[in-house]
């Protein structure tokens, strides 16, 4: 005898599903590159980069290779270097502190109220140095940190602030997008983001026009003339096949989000009462929704239940990022983090994104009011 099949399946994120929806679009832009001869910083990157800066209310946007570049060439772009302290929440995905190690910086990580990344300004303007150089807010699971606060301190102490919204594409604070507010803003299109490509992508934004200058010689070789090389530049640009297929998906950014959101407010009503920790509603801000990130003191039981049930969760992330193995011996995994800590142990990320239907999170709902601690 066979165990009974498990309830329906309910994948943790349907891309393919998602693309179906725009497949004639989506091979026309892949084919006209192919059929042209411009693979690289050509027309579709100028395009999508216009477009993009316009819809995060920046004055310029810079396609690089991923969002661990975008992070890395934006702190070399804004003066951070060797020695420079950088501050950063500890609960957050890794690359956010490679990008400050490949600039040769130091990761000073202060702790986070919420799941949402969000600091208390008083404990990040305690942890300013005369080292400290930047900041590197991060709008963990699309949930906007208030850029406000964190840009006064930034004021106060002459610090630069590079915003980490690789996971916040659309995310609003008021009615001002995330995008234009800091001094740059770093942005990942890696597939699973809200604005994902068909491989690797990331890009800068920024106002400053100096800024986009830089990156954009970062970016190809540290040059902006050919054959004249100004400075240590990388090779990380944003492909013309990605460009073209990112702007048929911006074009849906919007729609994609807004079913993001019913598919929050849905569980927002469904798990109220239940032993789960809700994602926070912050008033005035419009999360961008990448992720509806639940917690629980019995996060890997409840995992193991609801995967019994068919469905798949993740967790974003298991190890904070002081307590990496790169970091033994360095004395990082004796600070006192608390939250970032206890928020690896109890985070679980439900299946989310614009083609998650009804029915599939109905069996979703259901399996989290079975569960018994
Ligand atoms: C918060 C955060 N920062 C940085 C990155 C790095 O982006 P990428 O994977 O494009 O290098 C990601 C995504 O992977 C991320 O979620």
């Amino acid at each position: 005898m066979t165990a009974a099949a498990p309830a329906p399946r309910v994948p943790f994120l349907d891309l393919a599903g998602l693309h179906a929806e725009m497949r004639a679009e989506l091979d026309a832009a892949a084919l006209g590159v192919l059929h042209s001869d411009r693979v690289l910083l050509g027309p579709s990157l100028d395009a999508f980069e216009t477009s993009w800066a316009a819809a995060v209310g920046a004055r310029s946007a810079v396609g690089v290779g991923s969002g661990l570049d975008a992070l890395s060439l934006g702190l070399r772009a804004l003066g951070v270097g060797p020695g420079d302290e950088v501050l950063v929440p500890s609960h957050t995905f890794v690359a956010t502190w490679l990008a400050v190690l490949h600039v040769g910086a130091v990761p000073v990580p202060v702790d986070v109220r919420s799941a949402a990344a969000d600091w208390d300004p008083a404990a990040l303007e305690a942890a300013v140095t005369p080292r400290t150089r930047a900041v590197i807010p991060v709008h963990l699971y699309g949930h906007p940190v208030d850029l406000d606060a964190v840009m006064d301190i930034a004021g106060r102490h002459d610090l630069v602030v590079l915003d980490d919204a690789a996971q916040a594409h659309g995310a609003r604070l008021g009615d001002r997008p995330v995008g234009g507010l800091t001094h740059a803003t770093a942005w990942s299109f890696y597939p699973g983001k809200n604005l994902g490509a068909f491989g690797d992508g990331g890009a800068v934004t920024t106002c400053d026009p100096g800024t986009a200058r830089r990156l954009r010689s970062l970016r190809n070789y540290g040059s902006s003339e050919k054959y004249r090389h100004d400075e240590v530049g990388w090779n990380s640009r944003l492909d013309e096949v990605q460009a073209a297929l990112l702007a048929v998906k911006l074009a849906r950014l919007e729609e994609h989000n807004a079913r993001r959101d019913a598919v929050a407010r849905r569980y927002d009503t469904a798990l109220a009462g239940l032993d789960l920790v809700l994602p926070e509603r912050v008033p005035g801000t419009t999360p961008a929704w990448h992720l509806y990130v639940v917690r629980s003191p019995h996060r890997d039981r409840v995992r193991a239940h609801l995967a019994s049930h068919g469905v798949e969760t993740l967790v974003h992330y298991p190890v904070p990022c002081h307590r990496q193995p790169m970091f033994a011996g360095t004395g990082l995994a004796d600070r006192h983090l608390p939250m970032a800590d206890r928020l690896s142990g109890e985070v679980l990320s439900l299946p989310m994104g614009p083609t998650l239907r009804p029915e599939q999170q109905d069996a979703v709902v259901e399996a989290l009011h079975a569960f018994r601690p």
